[in-house]
């Protein structure tokens, strides 16, 4: 019997490739640049699984094109480039990487708020700048973070991640999300009430229409003056240029930046000349025993669907209805 056909979208880590490769015949894109629409659209045509990552759009043209594909992986735990509700009705099943990256990204988001609040990008280019002369007693002075109250949108695991990681450094924490209970001495707010009262906004929500620039004019109208904002969610949830107009003016402290709208941002894009705006490229889920773990999550999932078996994970279980 022939060997099932996979499309691997992107150069994922070899535990997860070695994987697909004992049980597939897998087709893996090489170049460092995704494939384009009309490149990735063709290598999907005569697949029975297509192991995406986020920089690919799978939408009802391309599950159309491919009339054997049998199952959708994302090595991601966001599925947002995925249309989650045309791959169920084609009943095709969707998995995602979760929980390996909580922790890797609760880091970084952790590792962004200190960096925006003690102004470390701007002290490294200050130094290397040749800017720095002698000790000086009001050198770039940043925002105290221990009494501070960091308000946490969206409380699954990567959110209470960083809710416990606070509980080390003093500050007192609140969170955004109607159906998440109470965690590590955190306190549910509504938005409004987040929004005013907090030092520091950490965003871990997913992207869906009603998340879509949720931090927008009016919602950045209600931080503090020393309020910042940090984002390893997914770029589209804040409103690039009503953040940037606020940065520049100086309405809010600072903005740290791990996923942005557009990724990657051009050069000569105005959140990239702000002082008081930190933009690392997407590298929350970026250490190596994560991203090796993503991809033997993003394996099994494809092996489990090509073996007509239920996904280990799985974003749309309506398919095994
Ligand atoms: C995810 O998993 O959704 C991240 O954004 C990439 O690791």
């Amino acid at each position: 019997m022939m060997n099932p056909k996979v499309f691997v979208s992107r150069k994922i880590p070899e535990k997860g490739v070695a994987l697909v490769r004992d049980f597939c015949d897998a087709d893996v894109w090489q170049s460092e640049i995704p494939p384009s629409r009309a490149e990735l659209l063709d290598r999907v045509k005569a697949v029975d699984g297509l192991l995406s990552a986020l920089t690919e759009r799978v939408d009802a043209e391309l599950m159309d094109i491919a009339p054997n594909l049998k199952v959708i992986s994302n090595f991601a735990v966001g599925v947002d480039n995925i249309d989650v509700a045309a791959a169920t009705n084609h009943k095709i099943p969707v998995g995602n990487t979760p929980g390996v990256l909580t922790d890797a990204t609760a880091d970084m988001a952790f590792a962004l708020m200190m960096s925006a609040a003690r102004r470390i990008v701007e002290g490294e280019r200050f130094v290397k700048d040749g800017k720095w002369k002698t000790w000086d007693p009001q050198l770039l002075l940043g925002a105290d973070i221990v009494g501070s109250t960091l308000g946490i949108v969206g409380f699954g695991r990567i959110g209470q991640a960083m809710a416990k990681r606070a509980t080390g450094f003093d500050l007192h924490v609140i969170y955004h999300d109607p159906s998440a209970k109470p965690a590590f001495g955190a306190t549910p707010v509504d938005l409004e009430t987040l929004l005013h009262e907090s030092d520091f906004i950490s965003l871990h929500v997913p992207l869906t229409p009603i998340t879509r620039h949720m931090i927008n004019r009016e919602t950045l109208r209600m931080m503090k003056p020393n309020a910042v904002l940090v984002n390893t969610s997914r770029g589209p949830v804040i409103d690039t240029r009503a953040l940037s107009d606020t940065l520049k003016e100086n309405r809010i402290f600072a903005a740290a930046l791990d996923v942005t709208d557009p990724e990657p941002l051009p050069l000569g894009h105005p959140l990239l000349d702000l002082a008081n705006c930190i933009v690392v490229p997407h590298l929350g889920s970026a250490s190596k025993w994560t991203r090796d773990q993503m991809s033997v999550l993003a394996a099994q999932n494809i092996i489990a669907g090509l073996r007509g078996e239920r996904l280990p994970n799985c974003v749309n279980p309506q398919v095994y209805i």
